[in-house]
């Protein structure tokens, strides 16, 4: 049995108010902190005595994450953000034909490839984020040749089911392309089993390592030296031997990182893969569903509706409450220490495994205050 509150103590900025928004941004444990802060704190001291040491560092932390996504170190590259991921994907997908994605996806998941020419599909959901493997398949034309889609939909919270998508691409013979920034370090993800082409992730939400570096996979098919959009002495296969005048490419995904890689970013998202590993990462999705279910339930209560899927197989962290002029009530919960933001057409809840009960009742006695006083008199608070 986890002890969720020794869990949440890692966690001090759960101490001074009620925490909702992982999926703009996480907090992070003290471990993940201290961890980029060892990194600083030897250059500080010592130069770069310590380099071989944090290049070994970079290797372990490759080790754990793709241990966690079940697929190979050699699949694994470290970028600085997911929307940089998210670019070479669309790089190495040209000449593959049109993508189909959905309306409404996150801007980084549509724009790498309009900006390089790209037919783009924008295949409708409905209000929830809804939208059957059918519905996408049925989009799909000879000139179809990718699919790119996130996990779990930023506005709505609609988690999509990466197996059958999976296999409805590969049946179509489509490469999968998947922006799982919304639910890497909430939710398991087999990017094998599932046969994701590219993988990409943030760091500074659901995996709670803070910003700059990003997780890109890639699938053995792709990884041909010579359709690497971008390379730098990092990427030859013997890169201190500084061959400058010829290419002799590693066809790892590391290749792609070209430099060095943000080496405080992946230490301190190598202390958080280590508390997942810890905790469980089914254990986390058991409890972020929990307390999903019991904030609905709660604010069901009340009569407060959600704009989110209520069908268990399409839930997430992310719940859309329905309120009328979501921007002025998300304004007033955050004067009163209740961090939440505006998506969709509401406010944007997320539930992580370090939220409680109590997070939820304060939330809930909030919007029944704010709700029962009149959506146009939300109470002034100093
Ligand atoms: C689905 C999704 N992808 C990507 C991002 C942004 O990632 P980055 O800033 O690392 O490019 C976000 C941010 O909200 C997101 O929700």
């Amino acid at each position: 049995m986890t002890d969720w509150s020794a869990v949440r103590a890692l966690f001090p900025a759960l101490e001074k108010q009620v925490y909702l928004n992982t999926a703009g941004g996480a907090p992070i444990p003290r471990r993940t902190a201290d961890a980029g802060k060892r990194y600083y704190e030897q250059t500080f001291r010592d130069g770069d005595v310590h380099w071989d040491e944090w290049l070994q560092q970079v290797e372990e932390t490759r080790r754990k994450a793709a241990a966690l996504l079940n697929t190979s170190p050699v699949n694994v590259a470290f970028m600085s953000n997911c929307s940089a991921g998210l670019n070479i994907a669309a790089h190495m997908l040209r000449g593959r034909g049109g993508v189909i994605t959905l309306a409404d996806e996150f801007p980084s998941c549509t724009l790498p490839w309009l900006q390089l020419g790209f037919e783009v599909t924008f295949v409708e959901t409905d209000r929830r984020g809804h939208v059957s493997i059918e519905e996408i398949e049925a989009a799909i034309t000879e000139e179809t040749g990718v699919l790119v889609i996130s996990h779990v939909q930023y506005k709505t919270g609609f988690r999509h089911d990466l197996t059958g998508l999976g296999r409805m691409c590969r049946e179509n013979g489509l490469a999968f392309v998947v922006d799982a920034t919304q639910s890497f370090g909430a939710l398991p993800i087999d990017v094998t089993a599932a046969g994701i082409d590219f993988f990409v992730t943030s760091s500074y939400k659901w995996i709670t390592s803070g910003y700059g570096v990003a997780i890109l996979c890639i699938g053995d098919a792709y990884l041909k030296s010579e359709a690497f959009p971008a390379v730098g002495w990092r990427s030859a296969a013997e890169p201190y031997a500084m061959i400058f005048d010829r290419l002799d490419l590693s066809e790892a995904a590391s290749a792609l990182e070209q430099g060095h890689p943000p080496f405080a970013g992946v230490m301190s998202l190598s202390a958080s893969l280590d508390l997942v590993e810890l905790i469980g990462i089914a254990q986390i999705e058991a409890r972020i569903l929990e307390l999903t279910r019991y904030m609905r339930d709660r604010l069901g209560e009340h009569e407060i509706g959600i704009l989110s899927t209520t069908d268990p197989d399409h839930l997430s962290g992310i719940t859309i409450v329905d309120v009328a002029n979501p921007q002025a009530i998300v304004a007033y919960l955050k004067k009163r220490n209740i961090i939440t933001s505006t998506r969709g057409d509401g406010i944007r809840v997320s539930l992580h495994y370090f939220n409680d009960y109590e997070d939820i009742d304060r939330l809930v006695e909030e919007l029944v205050t704010v709700v029962d006083a009149g959506i146009d008199a939300v109470p002034e608070t100093h």
